[in-house]
């Protein structure tokens, strides 16, 4: 990247360095700064004055030390060979970096592409031949990445004319001109790789609304609070909920093509358990079991990285996602978490002597956030062929003490569709997900109803039936409070029975098991089927029953003791074991649970 010196420092307060002397510089573009070459951005210009935000730690930075322009905004470098890798906040690969260094740590101003120049791709051209006219966004060829990913070779969006040139199949690399376009007498190459600016969303044809579930294999966010493909969702709770973990089962086990995860500073031990986890875990494409890192990029910014780069870790995220959609996939961002970006954001603005809002954080807090989550989505795509896409993007908050009312808490809470609200009392007496029934919510689903109708029709009315017993026992448990359990109707004390095996066995799964790491979304239907079976039969058999033979909730406890503890324990039949076998499982307790409220007729 060429530069061209320009300006000087003339003051440096932590991560903000004001140059002068910076004639001829643009917003957000990409600076050096001093002897070190640190990365930095412009967030303000005044007159020649430029405020930079520079990404990487500034101590030993002097007054007069030299200022360099770059001429470009931060920009990501996409092309294939960005699954799989582990990028800092600016797209520095991570392990490139430890193999230059051969130190544990990033040395200051270290420059190192994102993709490797050498790489040969096996490309394969698509769609278009010399002659034919092309728009922006297009897909002109592709390239097996690896065993899960299918990389599509697109021209940027904004690219028009007539195509002059298309290179044959072959071995390239990201380098390698592959398709010459002319519009107006001017000639435009085109790589295999692409440059794009963070900071401004890929566009696309139009925007739609997501209409098929976020399968993530957790029972409690896939039977009840259940997201879309190119949903907005946040995970708030205070420290130890499982933040965290949620995130992480989501990376590896939902129904995405791709994941991009950002780890934005979060503790490094985290990052470190996502590196050495998911290369173990594995998924199976075509017969074979890949790991699902194929799938993944993650983004690392930790906790004891210069906090800037946590702002642009968040946007590389974005960007990243927003590159794998553009071929047509379905992609999913986790951040972890966004609260500590907003104190980043707070430590910039405080630095720039803005005045500050709600607790100190910068007034336009709630557009940033929001600025973020409206890049996800499920979108028409430009170019040809028309395909869809989709980003769904899931963000963990930390707000101190578990208190949802702290401003990054709420400003999320007015932008997202989904809320996983997780409970600390739930997470102290070990109920993981600690996710709170009555607090979450998720406003796709009626969006989702189609889907529903057409793949599980039964689902939704149990849901609901699911739903008001939880809701009815909350209601209850202050009634027992007061005037204890005996007291209370059959009907109620049979709600309050369901409520438990609701909570504790259907809603709560250990994500460090080996039954209940994942949980099929037909496992989840199944389980639900059977405790609303129980519980519908139950009920009957309660309301009709007569003075002589008085059917009781201990009655029924008693009598149908080994197909209660059944029940309870559907969860531990192993999805490994398959669907069928799992299903027959299932149907025959079904049946179970139908003869044995038989018995109470008559
Ligand atoms: N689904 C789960 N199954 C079993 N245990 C869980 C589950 N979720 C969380 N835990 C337990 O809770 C602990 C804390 O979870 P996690 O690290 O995700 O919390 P966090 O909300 O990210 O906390 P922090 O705010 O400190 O980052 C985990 O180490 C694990 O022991
Ligand atoms: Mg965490």
């Amino acid at each position: 990247m060429s530069t061209r010196k320009v300006g000087g420092v003339f003051s440096v307060s932590g991560p903000v360095v004001i140059a002068d002397n910076m004639l001829g510089a643009a917003m957000y573009e990409l600076v050096r700064v001093g002897h070190f070459n640190l990365v930095g951005e412009i967030i303000r210009l005044e007159e020649d004055r430029a405020t930079i935000q520079v990404y990487e730690e500034t101590s030993g930075l002097t007054v007069g030390d030299p200022v360099r322009c770059t001429g470009q905004p931060l920009s990501l470098q996409l092309g294939p060979g960005c699954m799989g890798r582990i990028y800092d906040g600016i797209q520095r690969p991570l392990e490139k970096i430890a193999e230059i260094t051969k130190d544990i740590y990033i040395p200051r101003g270290i420059a190192a592409n994102a993709l490797n120049d050498d790489d040969k791709w096996a490309f394969v051209p698509l769609n278009f031949k010399v002659g034919d006219p092309i728009t922006g966004g297009s897909i002109i060829g592709e390239v097996q990445e690896n065993n899960i990913i299918l990389h599509k070779i697109m021209v940027k969006p904004g690219v028009a004319g007539k195509v002059t040139m298309v290179a044959p199949k072959g071995s390239y690399t990201i380098n390698d001109i592959v398709m010459k376009t002319e519009d107006g007498g001017v000639v435009t190459e085109h790589k295999m790789q692409q440059f794009w600016p963070v900071r401004s969303p890929r566009p696309v044809n139009e925007k739609l609304a997501g209409d098929s579930p976020l399968l993530t294999g957790q029972r409690v966010i896939d039977a009840l609070f259940p997201s879309v493909l190119g949903g907005t969702c946040a995970v708030p709770g205070a420290f130890g909920c499982g933040k965290t973990v949620i995130s992480q089962a989501l990376s590896k086990y939902s129904n995405s093509d791709c994941i991009i995860y950002v780890g934005c500073g979060e503790r490094g031990n985290e990052m470190a358990e996502v590196l050495k986890d998911f290369p173990e875990l594995t998924m199976e494409v075509n017969g074979k079991d890949v790991s699902i890192m194929l799938r993944t990029t993650l983004v690392a910014n930790t906790s004891n990285m210069p906090v800037a780069a946590r702002e642009a870790s968040i946007y590389t995220g974005i960007t990243l996602a927003e590159y794998m959609r553009d071929m047509g996939m379905d992609a999913s961002m986790m951040a972890d978490s966004t609260s500590r970006w907003a104190e980043a954001l707070r430590e910039i603005s405080g630095r720039l002597a803005e005045m500050p809002a709600d607790s100190g954080y910068p007034a336009y807090l709630g557009a940033r956030l929001a600025s973020f989550y409206e890049r996800s989505g499920k979108a028409i795509l430009l170019g040809t062929p028309e395909r869809v896409g989709s980003i769904s993007i899931v963000g963990a908050v930390s707000p101190p003490g578990g208190d949802f009312s702290d401003p990054v808490c709420s400003a999320t809470l007015g932008i997202v569709q989904v809320f996983w609200g997780l409970d600390k009392k739930l997470a102290q007496r070990k109920h993981f997900p600690s996710l709170h029934w009555l607090l979450s919510y998720s406003k796709y689903l009626r969006a989702l109803d189609p889907w529903y109708e057409a793949n599980h029709p039964e689902f939704p009315p149990m849901r609901t039936i699911i739903k008001e017993i939880l809701q009815t026992e909350d209601d209850l448990t202050e009634i027992v409070q007061l005037v204890g359990k005996d007291s209370l109707a059959e009907s109620d004390k049979l709600i309050l029975e369901v409520a438990k095996i609701i909570k504790d066995d259907y809603l709560q799964q250990n994500g460090f098991s080996d039954y209940d790491r994942v949980c099929p979304f037909y496992k989840s239907v199944w389980m639900m089927t059977n405790i609303v079976e129980f519980y519908t039969l139950a009920r009957k058999a309660i309301e009709n029953s007569t003075a002589e033979n008085k059917v009781t909730t201990h009655r029924i406890k008693s009598t149908m003791n080994d197909t209660i503890y059944k029940i309870v324990s559907q969860k531990f039949q192993l999805p490994t074991s398959g669907e069928d076998v799992l299903v027959a499982h299932f149907k025959a307790l079904n049946q179970e649970i139908k003869d044995g409220f038989h018995a109470f007729e008559g």
